[in-house]
């Protein structure tokens, strides 16, 4: 796996990661602790340490070789330039529209909290649904609490989140798993190393399945 470079992000995708490519003999070579190019114990296969949102951006330019992506942040970029070769199953989770439990949508053009703007106003055009997306970075369920929003497009897992805030799903969008995605530019010039690296972590996907 000599000379790569695979862009993962911290939180919780790097949690499930890190362990994942400790099983295919990719570890970080002592403490990662604020570095953001870390050598792993594989010669030659470095990890760098990015916002989950900006691996699609890496892998597209080739400033990485591979990353670890969640599937709504790879429809959110589009995906071009990518290979999306395997389904890592980690990272479970489900896109939704949300809304109030106790107040109905309103029947006008709909204010929808987001950071998917892209996938929110695609949703809503293959329905003929007229929306106002509003862009937010975070904690989208307080947006219909405080009237700046009638719902949110976001992700729900345990739904511990819309219940703490009276919150209900209102419809499916899409189920969510983190995928490794690749440069297709690499996947040429470092096909027997990238080979190596799918191969390796399909196996293992399936052990688990
Ligand atoms: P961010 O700071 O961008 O929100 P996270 O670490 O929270 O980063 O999320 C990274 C990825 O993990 C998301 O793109 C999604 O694929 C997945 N994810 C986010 N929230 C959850 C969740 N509650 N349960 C399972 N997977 C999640
Ligand atoms: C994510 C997501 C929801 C929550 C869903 O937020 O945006 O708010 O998890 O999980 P649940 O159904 O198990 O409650 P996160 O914790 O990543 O916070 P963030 O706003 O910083 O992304
Ligand atoms: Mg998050």
């Amino acid at each position: 796996m000599e000379g790569l470079r695979i862009a993962v992000s911290k939180g919780r995708i790097l949690d499930e990661t890190l362990p994942l490519l400790a099983r295919v003999g990719i570890a970080p070579a002592g403490d990662i602790g604020r570095r953001l190019i870390v050598d792993t114990t594989a010669p030659g296969v470095q990890l760098i340490i990015i916002r989950a949102t900006d691996v699609p951006t890496y892998v597209a330019y080739g400033a990485a070789d591979a990353g670890i992506a969640g599937k709504d942040v790879l429809l959110e970029h589009g995906g071009e330039g990518l290979y999306e070769p395997l389904d890592l199953g980690i990272a479970r989770c489900r896109l939704m529209v949300c809304g109030r439990a106790d107040v109905a949508l309103p029947t006008g053009r709909l204010r929808v909290a987001t950071k998917y703007l892209n996938i929110t106003q695609r949703y809503y055009a293959e329905r003929g649904v007229q929306v106002e997306p509003i862009k937010l970075y975070g904690s989208m369920e307080l947006a219909p609490l405080v009237g700046l929003a009638d719902c949110i497009v976001d992700l729900v897992d345990t739904g511990n989140t819309l219940r703490a805030n009276g919150l209900a799903p209102l419809a499916h969008i899409a189920n969510i798993s983190s995928r490794l995605v690749v440069n297709r530019a690499s996947m040429k010039l470092k096909q027997p190393a990238l080979e190596q690296l799918i191969g390796a972590l399909e196996a293992l996907t399936r052990q688990v399945a």
